[in-house]
């Protein structure tokens, strides 16, 4: 990162604060920061071809380093697959990225010029990042309308929720995204009643409502059926492109489906990267994760 792009980066860093602090100033105050989600995803220069940038971040837990001098990037609208052993530091990897945890050195840039470093998790949300933990998070006595909804809500800050009314433009976006998701037929079905594969597309499809740049998903398709594992790789490969995306999974014929390029990482660095059957050739890959 040179001079001068830190210098440009600091002036957008302010603008974007500038917008964050308006933001906030709602009667609903930590609203949108009590959901995590994204509520305005700003301008992310790309001009330098990539969406995410990390370079050489540590973070360490009682001494053991969890996250080991990490570097790794992400173009835009690439659907970037991670792989590793358990423990490898994949989830702490977007706990930093998504400012839950603060890494103790190294860099990580939103485009060439967000410094994420410098944000809150709430604030990392708005900017435009999505995060998909692996366990669903929906709200159970909702129904699956009324869940898009919410999140539309959350998206545009809206004062009080009682008087927000869909218009039609955003009426067309949450029927396209019933479609997207495979949910059209369930639209009145309370999200409690959904199988689990169903509270992961919505929940997934609330993410999308909110239209973030990059999205981080933490083993979306684990306890999934083979034919729900199967829908949400036709789903993620219809988001590339319009998204960028980066899929944390341990299962590998899911993997196969959907990947470009896969990043192993191991003992919180990266092992290996490449296409599927490139990693899946490593002499080391095989040592530390896919065995003999
Ligand atoms: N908050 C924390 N405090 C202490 N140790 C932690 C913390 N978060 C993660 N760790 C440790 O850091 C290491 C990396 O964990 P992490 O959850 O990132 O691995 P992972 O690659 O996501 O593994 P899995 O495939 O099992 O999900 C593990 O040894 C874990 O015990
Ligand atoms: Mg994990």
């Amino acid at each position: 990162m040179t001079p001068d792009l830190l210098e440009q980066g600091a002036r957008r860093v302010e603008a974007h604060s500038a917008v964050l602090t308006g933001l906030n100033n709602t009667e609903s105050g930590g609203r949108n920061a009590s959901t995590g989600r994204v509520a305005t995803p700003g301008e992310v220069d790309v001009s330098h071809g990539r969406i995410l940038y990390l370079e050489d971040v540590s973070v360490s837990f009682d001494g053991f380093k969890a996250i080991n001098k990490l570097s790794l990037d992400i173009a835009p609208g690439e659907l970037r697959c991670i792989i590793g052993p358990n423990g490898a530091g994949k989830t702490t990897m977007m706990d930093i990225i998504t400012g839950k945890t603060r890494p103790d050195e190294g860099t990580v840039f939103f485009g060439s010029t967000i410094d994420l470093l410098r944000y809150k998790e709430a604030e990392i949300a708005q900017l435009g990042i999505g995060r998909k933990f692996q366990k669903p998070t929906v709200f159970e006595q909702l129904t699956v309308f009324e869940n898009l909804e919410l999140a539309l809500k959350t998206h545009k800050g809206v004062k009080s929720s009682m008087f927000f009314k869909l218009d039609s433009q955003q009426g067309d976006r949450l029927a396209e995204m019933l479609v997207t998701i495979q949910l059209a037929g369930s639209v009145n079905r309370l999200a409690g009643n959904l199988s689990h594969g169903q509270k992961q597309w919505l929940e997934i499809g609330m993410l999308l409502m909110q239209d973030p740049k990059l999205l981080l998903l933490d083993e979306p398709v684990a306890g999934m059926t083979d034919e729900e594992t199967a829908r949400t790789a036709e789903l993620f490969l219809t988001l590339k492109g319009r998204h960028s995306l980066m899929v944390v999974e341990h299962d590998m014929s899911f993997i196969r489906t959907i990947s470009e390029i896969v990043t192993v990482l191991c003992d919180g660095a990266v092992l290996a990267q490449g296409t599927l059957d490139q990693v899946q050739a490593d002499e080391r890959v095989i040592e530390v994760y896919l065995g003999r």
